[in-house]
Formats: structure tokens, C-alpha cells, sequence
């Protein structure tokens, strides 16, 4: 009895991994295969958070990045090789770090169950404890995401810029299946890290014809930035938190937004239509309602389809 359902199972999971060419997720991924996975990855963020600060925001905007280009497959984890310059090597490059979190997490969870965990699951997970661990809500993440095999410089220019307008943005996020919702819930996730003077050197300087500072910016906040920020700016590493908690995930980006205070035309460009407004207005008043709609889009963005296999090293494919 046992050995026939098990036969039916295994002959339906067969069938299901034939015929289905995306990923499906599931909640329970892992439940056989490597049950402590989850808690290994937990102690891997917790342990780089408590080092460095700046790895919640990191690990963030990691995810992010790797599910805007080819899907949630790994592809940002990819080291150059000889002949291929890779996507973490590409123009945004400066505002990525700490890879080795990831390493880290990788290398326990290898130990436990060694070939069963995608690096592009590690990556979901270790981004929903960064928010969770910085604060914000905590939920499941469906798993069985796979590893890709390509990871070009080039593919940078596909992530959407911070000087985008709303036109932009929505265009950007509706070719990866996400609506204009999510775009207001997931650019919360400004409430976390730090921004280089590059990223907003378009609102302080030179911003239009008739304009030197962008006039929806709250004028001391551009004055304070333009102090860091000077035209010919000399210091690599110079720039601004992206809200004043950068490293709380709360609502505080919401309400600084709705002052003028914010960093990017990108965050500016969410109080231009009237929708998404007062989504703004919303998430502003409610960090219940922020969370809420927060978790939702994360799952959708995470949830991208990419890779096709399981990496061993989340820097090299095999
Ligand atoms: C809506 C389009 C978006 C644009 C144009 C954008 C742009 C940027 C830029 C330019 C930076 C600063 C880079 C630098 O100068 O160092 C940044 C930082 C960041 N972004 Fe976004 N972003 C967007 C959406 C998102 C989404 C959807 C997420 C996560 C789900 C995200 C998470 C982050 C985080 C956490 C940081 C801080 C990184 C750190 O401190 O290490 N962003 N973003
Ligand atoms: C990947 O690149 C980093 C940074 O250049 C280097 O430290 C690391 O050894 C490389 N790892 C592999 C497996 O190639
Ligand atoms: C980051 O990207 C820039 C622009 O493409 C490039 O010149 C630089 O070498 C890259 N930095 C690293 C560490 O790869
Ligand atoms: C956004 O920018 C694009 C490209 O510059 C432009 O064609 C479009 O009209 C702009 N949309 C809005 C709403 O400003």
C-alpha cells in the first residue's frame, strides 16, 4: 500500500518536472529534502547583520536586483570568468555587497544536504530575514527557485533607473508581471540603506533649463544633500541613507516622500499619478497596511522564474 502511493507520487512528480517548463513554488520545497535549510540561512543573516550593518539593505536590494534580471535565478551571485564580464560587475556594481552572506549561508546549508538548495532560494529567503531581522514582517517564501547559467554586465541596463519617470517605472515592472501596486509597495524597501551622490546627482544639480535643484525636493533636504554631494563630487564612498532609520524597516520612506524627501525622481516619480498617490498617502499613515501590501509583492517578484539547475558554488556554475 505504502510502496504503491509512493510509486504514484514519484511517477506524478516525474510527470510534473517533464511538462512543466517555470519553476513552481511551494511553501514545503525543502520539507523532505533539507528541513533545516531555513534555519541555517536565518543564522547566516543574523550573523552578517550583527557584523555589519549595512547587510539587511544589502541582501535587499541583492534579491531585487537578481529577480529584475533573467528571474530570481542566482545570476547577480555570478563571478566574471575570462571571457564573460557578469552582472555584479556591471555599471550598478557600486551598490552591491556583501556576497560573502551568502557564501556563508550556502556553504552550512551545502553541509547539511549538499546539492539540493539553489543559491536563487538562498538569496529569497536570506532577503525576507534581512526585513524580518530589521524589524519589518517576517513571511513564507515559496522555494524550488533554480540556479541560471548566465550573468552579462550588459543585463544591468535592464534594471530600471533611478531617474525613471512613472511612465518608466510602470513599464519596467509590468514587462516582470507586476503592476503599479507593487511598484509602490516594493519601493519601500528604500526605507533600508544608502544611496552613492550618483544615484541623485540629476535633483541637485543642473536638474533642468530653468531649474538647478529638482523643486519637488524639499529645499534644506536638497541643500543638505548638495553639501554632500558637490558637482564634482571626488569621495567614491559619499552619498545619503536613503530614509532617516536606514537600517529599521518601517514606513518613515512613505512620509518623507510625501515632504519632499526623498533621494531618487524614481521615489518623487510614485506622487504623480493619482493611484499611486495615495497608495503613498496609505502606506504612510499604516505601517499595517505597508506590510501588508509589502509581503504580497515581495512573494510576486520573488516568485520570477529563471534558472534550471542547482549550483554547488553560488559564484561559478559547475
Ligand atoms: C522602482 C525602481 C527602483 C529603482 C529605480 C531603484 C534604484 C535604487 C538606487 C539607485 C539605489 C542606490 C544605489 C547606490 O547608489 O548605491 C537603490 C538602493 C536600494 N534599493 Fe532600490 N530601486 C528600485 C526598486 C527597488 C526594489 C523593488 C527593491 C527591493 C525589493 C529595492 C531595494 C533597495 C535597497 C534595499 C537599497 C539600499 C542598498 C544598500 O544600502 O546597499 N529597490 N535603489
Ligand atoms: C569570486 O570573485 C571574488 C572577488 O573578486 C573572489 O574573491 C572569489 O575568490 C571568487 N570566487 C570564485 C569561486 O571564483
Ligand atoms: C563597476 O562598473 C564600472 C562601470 O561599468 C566598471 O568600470 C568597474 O570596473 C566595475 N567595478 C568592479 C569592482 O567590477
Ligand atoms: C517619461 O519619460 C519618457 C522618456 O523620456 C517620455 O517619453 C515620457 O513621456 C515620460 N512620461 C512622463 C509621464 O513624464
Amino acid at each position: 500500500m505504502a510502496a504503491s502511493i509512493l510509486l504514484l507520487l514519484s511517477a506524478l512528480i516525474l510527470l510534473s518536472s517533464v511538462s512543466s517548463p517555470v519553476n513552481s513554488l511551494s511553501l514545503n520545497y525543502y520539507d523532505q529534502t533539507c528541513p533545516n535549510a531555513e534555519s541555517a540561512i536565518t543564522n547566516a543573516v543574523k550573523k552578517g547583520m550583527m557584523n555589519d550593518k549595512t547587510v539587511a539593505a544589502a541582501l535587499l536590494r541583492m534579491h531585487f536586483h537578481d529577480c529584475f534580471i533573467r528571474g530570481c535565478d542566482a545570476s547577480v551571485l555570478l563571478n566574471s570568468t575570462g571571457n564573460n564580464k557578469a552582472e555584479k560587475d556591471g555599471p550598478p556594481n557600486i551598490s552591491l555587497h556583501a556576497f560573502y552572506v551568502i557564501d556563508n549561508a550556502k556553504k552550512e546549508v551545502e553541509a547539511l544536504c549538499p546539492g539540493v538548495v539553489s543559491c536563487a532560494d538562498i538569496l529569497a529567503l536570506a532577503a525576507r530575514d534581512a526585513v524580518a531581522m530589521s524589524g519589518g514582517p517576517t513571511w513564507d517564501v515559496p522555494k524550488g527557485r533554480k540556479d541560471g547559467r548566465i550573468s552579462k554586465a550588459t543585463d544591468t541596463r535592464q534594471l530600471p533607473a533611478p531617474t525613471f519617470n512613472i511612465s518608466q517605472l510602470q513599464k519596467s515592472f509590468s514587462q516582470r508581471g507586476l503592476s503599479m501596486d507593487d511598484l509602490v509597495a516594493l519601493s519601500g524597501s528604500h526605507t533600508l540603506g544608502f544611496s552613492h551622490c550618483s544615484s541623485f546627482q540629476n535633483r541637485i544639480h543642473n536638474f533642468d533649463t530653468t531649474h538647478d535643484l529638482d523643486p519637488s525636493m524639499q529645499p534644506s533636504f536638497a541643500a543638505s544633500l548638495r553639501i554632500v554631494c558637490p558637482m564634482h563630487n571626488k569621495v567614491k564612498q559619499a552619498g545619503a541613507a536613503l530614509d532617516s532609520s536606514p537600517t529599521t524597516f518601517d514606513n518613515m520612506y512613505y512620509k518623507l516622500l510625501l515632504q519632499g524627501k526623498s533621494l531618487f525622481s524614481s521615489d518623487q516619480a510614485l506622487l504623480t499619478t493619482a493611484r499611486t498617490k495615495a497608495l503613498v498617502a496609505k502606506f504612510a499613515s499604516s505601517q499595517e497596511e505597508f506590510e501588508k501590501a509589502f509581503v504580497k509583492s515581495m512573494i510576486k517578484m520573488s516568485s520570477i522564474a529563471g534558472g534550471q539547475e542547482v549550483r554547488l558554488d553560488c559564484r561559478v556554475v559547475r
